[in-house]
């Protein structure tokens, strides 16, 4: 039973591949849906819109730290235009600057997800995590009107 289980995960897993390969700009506009999405659930458990539930608050530190090591290598040169992105010249101008922004990004949420156990410190580490977003829009995306 275990065999046709790990073909199926081995075929997922291919598949999603092949889709970055393929189509580079849904694949990272996806997971930065996936950022929001969880910024969201955040921000209404800050807000004291919905219970705390510290599953959950880890739950965002982990989709933010899975975006931040799958996000940098769907950048390939010939993904600088079309698809309605709008990831800014600037991130193949400075590959480095960008890459680093996103460890950055990354090692924050890790430590973060380590550091919440209730409500007080997730909105404390929520609200230094999120600096990221608007730190590195600034630099690596255009508004698109
Ligand atoms: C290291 C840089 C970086 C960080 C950190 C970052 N983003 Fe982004 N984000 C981008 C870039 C680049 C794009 C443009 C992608 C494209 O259109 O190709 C983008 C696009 C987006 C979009 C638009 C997606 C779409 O459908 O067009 C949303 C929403 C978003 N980011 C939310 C977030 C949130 C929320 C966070 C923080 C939790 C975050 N981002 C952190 C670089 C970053």
């Amino acid at each position: 039973m275990i065999r046709p289980l790990v073909a199926v995960i081995a075929l997922a897993v291919g598949a999603t591949v092949v889709i970055a390969q393929q189509n580079p700009i849904e694949a990272r506009k996806n997971l930065m849906k996936g950022n929001s999405a969880q910024a969201r659930i955040g921000a209404a458990m800050a807000k004291g819109e919905a219970p705390f539930d510290l599953a959950k608050a880890k739950q965002v530190f982990q989709v933010y730290q899975e975006t931040a090591a799958k996000f940098g290598d769907l950048f390939p040169a010939n993904s600088k235009s079309g698809g309605e992105t709008s990831a800014a010249p600037k991130v193949w101008e400075d590959m480095a600057g960008f890459k680093a922004q996103l460890a950055k990004f990354g090692a924050d949420a890790k430590a973060a997800e380590a550091a919440v156990k209730d409500l007080d410190s997730f909105k404390a580490q929520f609200g230094d995590v999120a600096k990221n977003c608007g730190g590195c829009h600034r630099d690596y995306r255009v508004r698109r009107s």
